[in-house]
This record gives structure tokens, C-alpha cells and sequence, in this order.
């Protein structure tokens, strides 16, 4: 974590404290099964569930850390609360298609479009292609987006869950961006998740964030001993000591060497095999699985 959390300010002489949300039970207490070694981030996640309305809290780390998992635990949480949640992921592939981000996360809302002006209706169904005319201004779109976002809010509080930052399109991150610095004063909230290092991070400008780290040495092997139990010891410390708190590594280093045929009572070759996900980051210079012992995953 990067000490203290400071969550985004309200607007000057706005109690955010009074937008709190129907949150009920503690979200740590709800999901201490689930998650092994998150108690301290499910405990700052389920404060800033809390008061999320008015403010935005991102997620970073890096590969495999857990980011996901834990944006998963939130929406839940929230939709069991009453909260509406929309959800929405970069993805590779549409990292070129202007607005395709926008269109994940507010599609759904289209029924509502028809409450915005006329110019802002205009923008914000060509943005996301639901009608056709000549590229909006961005500037327009991050207002619609804002009016719209202040409207369906005052019916009933809404958590905008963003996950791969990293891979959304340049468009629609600047909306989000711009949406997340002003949402003080509504009853909505945004809570998103990116790679520490990656582009698109001015995004994140402005806005609080809570960095995952590995987990620490005990949950790392309570984490593996719980997904493999029959484990060999010598083999359970070489793999957490690959892995080095990495949950993806935990749970994807054991269950590839099975599927390698790597026999229980068998010794290690020097260089592990790596499941897709870590060869995908390791091929991008995200991780360092390469080769054997000591080597960053
Ligand atoms: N604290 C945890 N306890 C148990 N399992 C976990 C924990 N954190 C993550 N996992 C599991 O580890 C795997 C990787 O986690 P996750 O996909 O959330 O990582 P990520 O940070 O989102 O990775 P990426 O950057 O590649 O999207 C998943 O199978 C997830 O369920
Ligand atoms: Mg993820």
C-alpha cells in the first residue's frame, strides 16, 4: 500500500461524509474467506465503499497481484447493498476504437440518454455509436457523461467498476478521468484497477490509489496450501519462493508443473513451466518468469 489513503477532496463546503452509501457489514469480514492475506486493502476498499460516493479510488499492481479479485469482491459487495454497479474492462483489442470503454460501461444506460439535452444526447449516442454523425467534441461527451452520471445517481447510488485501465481506449479514458475528478457532490463512485507502469495513467491524475503489493510471506503459503494440499514440502518452498507472494504465480506454478507431468516425488528442473498468463506478461516485460530459481514472477 502507499501509506496513508487520501481519498479524491469533496467540492469546497460539500459534506462528502453525508453521501454515505447503504453499506452494510464489513466488507473484510464478508469476503475473509475468500481472499487469503487482503484483509488490510478489503478493510481500505470497504471504507472507501463506504463514502464512495463523490470519489474515486484506483487499484494498481502488477500482474497477477490481485486487482481483478478484489474489484470483483467490491462489485459484489455494492450490488448486494442496493448499490447499482456498471462494469467495464480495457481490452487489447479495442484500445483503437475510440469510445468502445464508454460503450462497455454506459450502454446500459441508454434508456436514460433520452433525459439529456439535445447536444449532449447528440454527443454522447455518437460517441458510442448509436447514432451516426460527424466525431463529437470530447469535451461535450466527458459533460454528458457527467450530467448523465449525476442523474441516474440521485435515484440510487452507482459504482462504476473500471478494470485494465492500461488497455482502455485514449478516448474514453479521458472521460473517465475527467468523470472521476468530479464526482464530488454525487452519489456515485468509481472504483478502478491498472498496471503501475502503463499508458493511459494520466487517467489516474488527481486521484487517490492504492498500490497491491505480493502477499506476504505466510498468506503466499497459506494461499498454496490451501489450492494444493499434497504439495511435497520441498517442492511447495521452491514454488512459493518463485512465486514471491504473486497469487497468479501461487495458484498457476503448481498446477502447470501437474499438467507438465511433474511427478509429487520428482526432482526440479531448473527452469519452471509457465502457465499462458504468466508467459503473456513475462513476454511483455510485465513480470520476469524467465527462467529458474530466484527469478522475479
Ligand atoms: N488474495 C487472494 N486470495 C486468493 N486468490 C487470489 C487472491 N488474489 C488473487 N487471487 C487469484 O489469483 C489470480 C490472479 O488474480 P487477478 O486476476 O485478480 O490478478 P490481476 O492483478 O487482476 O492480474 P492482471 O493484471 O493480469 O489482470 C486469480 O485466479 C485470482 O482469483
Ligand atoms: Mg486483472
Amino acid at each position: 500500500m502507499t501509506g496513508t489513503i487520501e481519498l479524491a477532496p469533496g467540492a469546497a463546503g460539500l459534506a462528502v461524509d453525508s453521501w454515505a452509501w447503504p453499506l452494510t457489514g464489513a466488507l473484510a469480514g464478508a469476503l475473509a474467506g475468500a481472499l487469503v492475506g487482503r484483509d488490510t486493502e478489503l478493510a481500505v476498499i470497504g471504507e472507501f465503499l463506504r463514502r464512495a460516493g463523490g470519489r474515486a479510488l484506483i487499484l494498481t499492481g502488477e500482474p497477477g497481484v490481485g486487482k481483478t479479485a478484489l474489484l470483483d469482491a467490491a462489485a459484489e459487495q455494492s450490488a448486494s447493498a442496493g448499490i447499482a454497479v456498471l462494469r467495464a474492462s480495457g481490452v487489447e483489442s479495442e484500445t483503437g476504437v475510440p469510445f468502445a470503454g464508454l460503450h462497455q460501461i454506459f450502454a446500459p444506460l441508454a434508456e436514460e440518454f433520452g433525459g439529456l439535452s439535445g447536444p449532449h444526447r447528440a454527443a454522447l449516442t455518437v460517441a458510442l455509436g448509436f447514432s451516426s454523425g460527424p466525431a463529437p467534441d470530447h469535451l461535450l461527451v466527458c459533460n454528458a457523461t457527467l450530467t448523465l452520471v449525476r442523474s441516474v445517481s440521485q435515484a440510487r447510488p452507482l459504482l462504476l467498476v473500471v478494470d485494465d485501465l492500461h488497455w482502455l481506449d485514449q478516448a474514453s479514458a479521458v472521460v473517465l478521468g475527467f468523470l472521476a475528478r468530479r464526482l464530488a457532490g454525487t452519489t456515485a463512485g468509481l472504483l478502478a484497477a491498472a498496471l503501475p507502469y502503463e499508458p493511459g495513467s494520466f487517467m489516474r491524475t488527481g486521484l487517490a490509489e492504492l498500490e497491491l503489493r505480493p502477499l506476504d510471506e505466510a498468506a503466499a503459503s497459506r494461499l498454496m496450501s490451501s489450492a494444493f494440499p499434497l504439495l511435497p514440502a520441498r517442492t511447495r518452498q521452491r514454488l512459493l519462493a518463485q512465486a514471491r507472494g504473486n497469487p497468479l504465480a501461487l495458484l498457476e506454478l503448481p498446477r502447470v508443473l501437474g499438467e507438465h507431468g511433474h511427478q509429487p516425488t520428482g526432482a526440479l528442473g531448473t527452469v519452471l513451466p509457465l502457465g499462458r498468463r504468466l508467459r503473456k506478461s513475462t513476454r511483455r516485460g510485465w513480470l520476469n518468469c524467465r527462467s529458474g530459481r530466484g527469478t522475479r514472477c
